[in-house]
C-alpha cells in the first residue's frame, strides 16, 4: 500500500468496502490537491458506502452546484440514490424524471428506476421506461423480469406470463422467474391440458359422438374449448358454425391461433370469457342446437359442470338441444387396501406415533391409476348417481345405495369412476360411452379414491353397506351410513 498514492489507496479501500478508511484517505488526498473535485466525489461515494446518506446528499448537492468535474450526470444519479434512501420521494421522483430523459442512463439504471416507480404505483411510467430499456438490449433477463413484475401489479397476467416466458427462454436456470412462471401457468393453464389433448380413448369417443349427433344446419357451442380440439372436430364433421368459448385468456389466445393454423377460423367463432356470463345477441350471435362440453375432472363435477350446463340450458341453447355428453353415471366400490390407505393416513412410522399429522390431509379425492395398487373389493361396484345433462339439472342431491358385502374386510375408502354417455343409443346404433373404469383403457382422468374417514370400519360377508353419494354444485362425496 505504501507505494501507492493517497488517491490510489483510497480507491483500493473503497473497492474493498473499507468506507471509513477510504473517506479519510480521500479527504487527505483532497487537502493535498484541493483543485481535484473528483476526490470529493470519492468522499461522497465512501459516505454512501457507510450509509451516511444525509452527508452524501449534502456533498453531492454542493458538487452539482459547483458544477466541477465532468461527471455531472453520474453525480445526479448518486444524488437521486441518496434521496431514495432517505425516503425523500418527491425529490427522488423529480431527479429521476429528469435523468431518464438523458441518453446517458444505462439499461440497468432504467430497470431500477422502473422497479421503484412501480413500487410507488406509477405503473404506466414504469412500463414506458422498461420499453426504453428493452430497446437498448432485448436480451437482458432483468428487463423482462421487471416487465413481469409491473404487469402482475396491473393484474395483466397474460402479459406477465409472456415476459416470464421471455426470461425462461433467455435463462432456463433462472430460479425465481421459472418458479413464478410455473405458478402462474399452473393457476391458469394446468398441466393436465397436455395429457388430456393426447388422451386417445377420450378424443376418439368424443369425435364419434360428434359425428353421430351433429345434424345439418346445427349451430354448435363448445364450452371450455381449451386448445379447441372438440370445436375442430365439430367443424371437420361439417358444422356450419361453431362457437368456441374459453375462459382462460392465454388458452383462448392459443385456441384462436390453432383455429387459424388449421384453416377453420371462418367456421369457428372464438369467444373469450366464462360461458355463464355470456348473453345471446351480445357475446354470441344465436342460441345453439348442439352443446359439446368436456369440463370434467376426476370427480366429475370439480370444474363446475352442473352450473355451467344448467346455465347453458337456460340461456344459450335452443329448446331440445342435444348435449355431448348427454348423461353421466358415477360408480363406486368399498375397498380394503394398505397401499391406498398409506396415501392419506399415517399411524406408526419407525416406532413413532405420527397420527397427529392426519388432521392435515387434503379433503379432496385422490386421482390415481388403480391398476398400480393392490386392493380388495368388499362388494361388486355399484352405480350411485346419474346426471342427465339434456334435462333439468339440479345443483344438489343425495342418493342412498345398498351394497351387499361379498368379502369381509376393513373399509379404507371408495374407489370410483364414471361413464360419460356421449351419445345415447338410437334405433341405428349403440350408445357411445366413455368410461374411466379401471377395467377400461386408462384415460387421462385415471380413477378416483375417496378415503373413509371413520377409522377401521369393518364389514363381514353378508352385511349390507349403506352408501350415501351426495353432490352440491362442484363437490361430489361418498360416505358410509
Ligand atoms: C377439461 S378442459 C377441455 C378442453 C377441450 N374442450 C378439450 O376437450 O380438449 C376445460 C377447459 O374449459 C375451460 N372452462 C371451464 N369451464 C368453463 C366455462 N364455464 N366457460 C368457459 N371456459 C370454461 C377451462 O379453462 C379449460 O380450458
Amino acid at each position: 500500500m505504501s507505494n501507492l498514492s493517497l488517491e490510489e489507496q483510497a480507491r483500493f479501500c473503497l473497492s474493498q468496502g473499507q468506507y471509513s478508511k477510504a473517506e479519510t484517505l480521500f479527504l487527505e488526498a483532497f487537502e493535498q490537491n484541493p483543485e481535484q473535485a473528483n476526490l470529493l466525489e470519492g468522499v461522497a461515494r465512501s459516505m454512501m458506502g457507510r450509509k451516511a446518506w444525509t452527508e452524501a446528499k449534502e456533498l453531492y448537492l454542493l458538487l452539482i452546484e459547483q458544477g466541477e468535474g465532468n461527471s455531472a450526470f453520474e453525480r445526479r444519479q448518486q444524488l437521486a440514490e441518496c434521496y431514495f434512501q432517505l425516503q425523500e420521494h418527491d425529490h427522488w421522483l423529480a431527479q429521476i424524471r429528469s435523468l431518464i430523459e438523458s441518453n446517458e442512463v444505462s439499461q440497468d439504471r432504467l430497470v431500477i428506476y422502473a422497479q421503484r416507480l412501480s413500487m410507488f404505483g406509477f405503473q404506466q411510467e414504469a412500463l414506458r421506461i422498461l420499453n426504453r430499456a428493452l430497446r437498448l438490449d432485448d436480451r437482458q433477463v432483468g428487463v423482462h423480469q421487471a416487465f413481469a413484475h409491473v404487469y402482475l401489479k396491473l393484474n395483466e397476467r397474460s402479459k406477465a406470463i409472456q415476459s416470464l416466458s421471455a426470461v425462461a427462454a433467455l435463462d432456463p436456470s433462472h430460479p425465481s422467474a421459472i418458479k413464478q412462471l410455473s405458478e402462474l401457468l399452473n393457476q391458469r393453464v394446468p398441466t393436465w391440458h397436455f395429457p388430456m389433448m393426447n388422451d386417445h380413448p377420450r378424443n376418439q369417443a368424443f369425435e364419434e359422438a360428434i359425428i353421430a349427433r351433429l345434424e345439418e344446419g346445427d349451430t354448435v357451442l363448445d364450452i371450455g374449448c381449451g386448445a379447441g380440439l372438440l370445436s375442430l372436430m365439430a367443424a371437420r364433421a361439417g358444422a356450419q358454425k361453431v362457437i368456441a368459448v374459453e375462459s382462460e385468456p392465454e388458452v383462448a389466445k392459443a385456441a384462436s391461433e390453432i383455429f387459424k393454423k388449421n384453416g377453420y377460423d371462418e367456421q369457428i367463432h372464438l369467444v373469450e370469457g366464462r360461458s355463464t356470463s355470456l348473453q345471446v345477441g351480445v357475446d354470441i350471435p344465436s342460441k345453439a342446437d348442439l352443446l359439446i362440453s368436456e369440463i370434467f375432472d376426476v370427480s366429475l363435477l370439480g370444474e363446475d359442470a352442473l352450473n355451467t350446463f344448467r346455465h347453458a340450458q337456460q340461456h344459450l341453447l335452443n329448446p331440445n338441444a342435444k348435449v355431448i355428453p348427454a348423461q353421466a353415471k358415477v360408480w363406486c366400490a368399498l375397498v380394503e387396501s394398505d397401499e391406498l390407505r398409506a396415501r392419506f393416513h399415517v399411524d406408526d412410522s419407525c416406532g413413532f406415533d405420527l397420527s397427529t399429522f392426519n388432521r392435515l390431509r387434503d379433503p379432496r379425492v385422490l386421482q390415481l391409476d388403480l391398476g398400480r395398487f393392490d386392493y380388495t373389493l368388499l362388494h361388486e361396484p355399484i352405480a350411485v348417481v346419474d346426471f342427465d345433462f339434456e334435462n333439468e339439472i339440479s345443483m344438489l342431491g343425495q342418493t342412498l345405495s345398498m351394497a351387499p358385502i361379498t368379502q369381509s374386510g376393513r373399509a379404507d375408502g371408495f374407489i370410483f369412476w364414471y361413464d360419460l354417455v356421449l351419445a345415447p343409443a338410437t334405433e341405428d346404433r349403440e350408445a357411445i360411452i366413455l368410461s374411466t373404469a379401471p377395467n377400461q383403457e386408462n384415460t387421462h382422468w385415471l380413477q378416483g379414491f375417496a378415503p373413509c374417514y371413520d377409522e377401521q370400519r369393518q364389514f363381514t360377508e353378508g352385511d349390507l353397506a349403506q352408501i350415501i353419494c351426495g353432490y352440491r354444485r362442484f363437490l361430489l362425496w361418498l360416505q358410509l351410513v
